[in-house]
């Protein structure tokens, strides 16, 4: 019975602790004026959050839920604005280039890739902008290499510091609802 109430009280107190939390990033996201979104979004990012990665069933490159799943990861196709300015935040360009290409790729059955063609032009685009992010940021994170003759055979699932993201998700979203 002590036990009972017990969890009751320890899950009312996460209840009561999550709603405070939105609360909070939301009232720190409304305090900042509209013309402010880059302060709110370097405030957003502030914070660190280690999480562990790994491969997933979700973000599939085709099949019922694929197209949904990766627009997801763009909110309102990523477009901001900044004193009237429409602007893509580079993460939501990388995100929107990887699903260009996952398209591609799914469609290859159909639609033979062709380099000339608008839609393989965006696509060696893709690839030239997500090359230069990638060395842009330089990761230097150590990847055990687990195979002798396979070299890019890493051991790669395993807790990765990352920003968090939600904060930045939050403020997109104030943002594109003209907050
Ligand atoms: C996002 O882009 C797609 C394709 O260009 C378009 O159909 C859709 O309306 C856009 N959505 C928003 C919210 O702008
Ligand atoms: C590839 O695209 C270009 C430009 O749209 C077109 O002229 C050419 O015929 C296409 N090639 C093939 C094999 O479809």
């Amino acid at each position: 019975m002590n036990r009972w109430w017990l969890l009751v009280a320890l899950t009312a107190a996460l209840c009561v602790q999550l709603v405070l939390n939105v609360r909070l990033s939301y009232s720190v996201a409304l305090s900042h004026p509209k013309s402010d979104f880059l302060s709110l979004v370097r405030d957003s990012l502030a914070n660190d959050i280690v999480i562990q990665l790994e491969n997933s069933v979700h973000y599939p490159v085709d099949g019922a839920f694929a197209d949904e799943g990766w627009a997801s990861l763009v909110p309102g196709n990523g477009t901001v604005r900044v004193n009237g300015t429409p602007y893509l935040l580079g993460v939501f360009h990388e995100l929107r280039c990887l699903d260009l290409l996952r398209r591609q790729l799914r469609d290859t059955a159909t639609v033979p890739f062709n380099v000339s063609s608008p839609a393989g032009r965006r696509a060696r685009h893709c690839m030239q902008y997500l090359r230069q992010m990638v060395l842009c940021r330089a990761n230097t994170r150590l990847e055990l290499v687990t195979g002798l003759y396979e070299e890019h055979n890493v051991i790669w699932e395993q807790d990765y510091v990352c920003r968090d993201r939600r904060g930045l998700y939050a403020a997109v979203k104030l943002n594109q609802a003209g907050l």
